[in-house]
């Protein structure tokens, strides 16, 4: 494993300590010959000069030096010493981060350092019990590999973490291009950039980079750009701050550019700027130049040649938008659309407690580990009674009670919307005596593990969240029958229900829930 070389000592200010001992990388990882001639081809109107490389780093590190939020992984990744220790915990921040808010992470993080404060110790956790820490915050996948990783490490590499942005994507699972710069660069002081989606919205916005911000060549063209920004004195803050500005001020929406410590620099705010002049000036009655509605194509000359980062001529800059012209994405590909039949099965423990029965899906693919309400997929060329009677039959191999499709009452529907899928969760549920589910069948190989689990149970078990919204439906069905003074009527056959409940009628959209899946 190559290490990080340590910081030659110069003209740096407040460096957290472990910085001290690491120097620059002379030459960017991953420049392949064909890579610099793009960035050659790339006009000067994307990137910037020296000097205003230098102003860019001093004013964004003087911005995030006031303005940075107090996050728990930023005191770790500053204070802790242990070299292992330190990369373990921002690779478990930068894990939690990918698709998941500030404000939620937290307090996810916090458990997790508490009850895993070290690589050993995840390394010997289940995946059950990491997926119970995990349960809320979505993309299971991301725990089990972090997990997995932590493993390798311990098994393979000693218990000492890889130190370089090369090593950390080629050796551990799950850690990306992005995820391996943030971490040589904030745990280690490797001199490298990031690119995320807020560091994307930020140098689109500031260099005028209108093209598919997805595409091969801005991608490249933006990593470019990044490892040619980071401050070489102070990588992990400098990596951490542009993140920061397009998290609190270079927003998606509502940008506050009149706080953005780079705002000289910014080639989108100062169109904007250009074309309030130009209102101005013609409000006072003055001649004023027609507005320019492709800037950028027209100030950009890359080499002779049509810019591949430049907005696309036909739809190019928009007034109305400001900056937010910027960045540009190509129409996201559609969600597989999918619905799902799931029954809350209840029964009554011997101190009249209720519990549910609970199901684990299978360790890889979808939610791999995480328990759910015995589930089936719908299968749109099927009747809907045929598929509800197979569920009854999946219900009675799990608990052994005997079920008809009549028996299951229909509490409503749940959208759940994954990266991918959008899921419809036809929400079924069924009461069961006691004596009739004594008989629980035993789990074999060829059955999924189930249990019953309490209320409490439930929300301590890996449960995902859309399973979370088909316990609380269930839950306000049974209070709204309760405060109808319908409460033990279990048994009523759903048509009965509907029709002596207008209100539960139209909660429960039943016509919905008879169409098939489009
Ligand atoms: N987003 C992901 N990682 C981050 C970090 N370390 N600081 C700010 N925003 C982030």
């Amino acid at each position: 494993m190559k290490k990080a070389r340590s910081l030659s000592r110069g003209t740096r200010k407040k460096m957290p300590a472990h910085e001290e001992e690491m120097e620059p990388l002379e030459v960017q990882e991953g420049d392949s010959v064909a890579v610099r001639e793009i960035h050659r081809l790339i006009s000067s109107y994307h990137s910037f000069g020296d000097e205003d490389v230098a102003t860019f780093r001093k004013n964004l590190l003087s911005w995030y030096d006031q303005c940075k939020r107090d996050l728990p992984w930023r005191k770790l990744a500053s204070e802790e010493a242990d070299l292992n220790k330190r990369g373990y915990a921002v690779w478990v921040s930068e894990i939690m981060l990918q698709q998941t808010q500030v404000s939620t992470v937290i307090a996810y993080y916090n458990n997790w350092m508490k009850k895993w404060p070290t690589l050993q110790d995840l390394s010997r956790a289940s995946l059950e019990e990491v997926n119970e820490l995990w349960a809320g915050l979505g993309y299971y996948s991301r725990g089990k590999r972090l997990h997995e990783g932590a493993q390798k490490v311990v098994s393979e590499y000693k218990g000492q973490m890889p130190h370089t942005a090369v090593d950390l994507q080629k050796l551990l699972p799950g850690v990306g291009r992005y995820t391996a710069g943030a971490i040589a660069s904030i745990a280690y002081g490797q001199v490298t950039g990031v690119v995320d989606g807020n560091v994307i919205r930020v140098l689109c916005r500031a260099r005028s980079i209108g093209a598919d911000s997805g595409s091969p060549t801005v991608t490249d063209g933006l990593w470019h750009l990044a490892n040619s920004l980071v401050d070489p004195h102070r990588p992990g803050d400098f990596n951490q701050a542009i993140m920061e500005l397009g998290a609190m001020v270079c927003t998606p929406k509502v940008p506050l550019c009149a706080e953005c410590p780079i705002k000289s620099l910014c080639r989108a705010y100062r169109q904007v700027e250009k074309e309030q002049a130009t209102a101005f000036q013609r409000l006072m009655g003055k001649p004023t130049p027609k507005l320019n509605q492709s800037a950028d194509i027209e100030e950009c000359v890359a080499n002779g040649q049509k810019c591949s980062l430049c907005l696309p001529p036909l739809d190019s800059w928009d007034s109305s938008l400001g900056v937010m012209n910027f960045p540009r994405k190509s129409a996201k590909k559609q969600s597989r659309v999918e619905q799902t039949l799931t029954c809350v099965l209840e029964r009554k423990r011997e101190s009249g407690e209720p519990e549910y029965l609970i199901v684990q899906r299978p360790t890889s693919g979808l939610l791999a580990g995480m328990w759910e309400f015995p589930s089936s997929l719908l299968e749109t060329d099927l009747l809907l009674r045929k598929q509800e009677q197979a569920l009854c039959k999946h219900l009675s191999t799990l608990s052994g009670i005997t079920t008809s499709s009549t028996d299951l009452q229909r509490v409503g529907e749940v959208v759940h919307i994954f990266s991918h899928i959008h899921q419809t969760y036809l929400v079924y549920s069924l009461y069961v005596e006691k004596a009739q589910s004594a008989l629980v069948k035993q789990e074999g190989p060829q059955l999924q593990p189930s249990r019953w689990v309490t209320m409490a149970e439930f929300h301590k078990s890996a449960v995902s969240t859309a399973m979370k919204k088909v316990l609380k439906m269930y839950e306000n069905k049974n209070s709204a029958k309760m405060d109808t003074g319908k409460g033990n009527k279990r048994k009523r056959s759903p048509k009965a229900e509907a029709k002596s409940s207008p209100q539960l009628d139209r909660q429960l959209t039943l016509n919905k829930f008879f169409k098939p899946a489009p």
